[in-house]
């Protein structure tokens, strides 16, 4: 894996605006001196009505021909050069940590593939090791989504039958915000997206505990469980270790360690999974999460099992 002179793709872009911009600014000035040059230089009172009208110099139009092509030449090998650099062609890409990212309408479905061929199945919440260059594999399961977290990477598009590569790479720890950024239908604007960066460590405990079945059950939450797998919940959702092996929507097996429920719609807490879970519809009209009519107690009972998937 290289070394120090890694830099996450926002860092390199910046760089080449700084650069580009500086480069714009030395123009800009230039032409402006010139311009006021010229407005003083030949103003009327000094030379008396209209200055000397000159046609053709060849010397001045080779000038501000090949300055200006010089110029873009120069811009043009320093954004190819930085394209190059955030580019993720696998082959360029050995030993990067893969992680596929598939956009659904309208959540993200993460699998982070493991050496033995098995994959951590997880949703919304990107966990990713600090200073590691991730190889992100964008695909999606309906239309077109745009993987887009600012401060890291992207913007790069999900594109049904395709498998577009992100280099993902974060140089501080901390959580970043992202979202879609491909117009995708009617729940677009919450089709958030949240990647914590952590050091390696308790990224490798927090990918263990993913990979993990549910805890069993107990209480209240085991009857939430069997309301779970008998009500329409387990056909859309699986919770390993369950019955529940529904795919349509978020692997919930542990729904309880993320920081929000929708997607990003609402904060991860009692109150409001049970809002949630009571009436989609009502946070995230258009969803395919469906109003599922649950009896109270049955209702408090599937909360209290939710909640009980560390
Ligand atoms: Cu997915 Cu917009």
């Amino acid at each position: 894996m290289p070394g120090g002179s890694v830099r996450t793709s926002t860092e390199a872009i910046a760089s080449l605006g700084t650069i580009v911009g500086a480069i714009a600014v030395v123009i800009l000035v230039g032409v402006e001196i010139a311009i006021v040059y010229a407005i003083w230089r030949y103003r009327s009172s000094r030379v008396g009505g209209i200055p000397p009208q000159i046609t053709g110099n060849t010397r001045l139009e080779v000038i501000w021909t090949v300055l200006p092509a010089i110029t873009l030449v120069v811009v043009f090998v320093l954004m190819i050069g930085t394209m190059n650099e955030i580019a993720a062609a696998p082959s360029s890409y050995q030993g990067a940590m893969p992680l596929v990212v598939r956009g659904h309408q309208w959540w993200w479905e993460l699998r982070y593939p493991q050496k033995d061929g098995t994959e951590v199945v997880a949703a919304n919440e990107i966990h990713i090791p600090v200073s590691t260059e991730i190889d992100v594999s964008l695909q999606s399961a309906d239309v077109i989504h745009s993987f887009w977290v600012p401060q890291l990477a992207g913007k790069m598009d999900l594109i049904p039958g395709r498998d577009n590569h992100l280099r993902l790479y974060a140089s501080r720890t901390g959580t970043y915000f992202g979202a879609c950024a491909e117009y995708c239908g009617i729940e677009h604007a919450w089709m958030r997206l949240r990647i914590v960066v952590e050091p390696a460590d308790r990224f490798q405990t927090w990918l263990r505990g993913q990979a993990a079945s549910r805890a069993a059950p107990s209480g209240l939450a085991q009857k939430g469980e069997q309301v779970f797998t008998t009500a329409l919940c387990a056909s859309c959702h699986t919770v390993r270790g369950s019955s529940a092996s529904g795919a349509a929507g978020p692997d919930l097996t542990h729904l309880a360690s993320r920081t929000t429920i929708g997607a990003g719609v609402l904060p991860n807490n009692d109150a409001s999974l049970h809002d949630w879970v009571a009436d989609p519809q009502r946070f995230k009209p258009g969803s395919f999460m469906p109003l599922v009519p649950l009896a109270p107690d049955d209702l408090n009972a599937v909360i209290a099992y939710l909640r009980s998937l560390q």
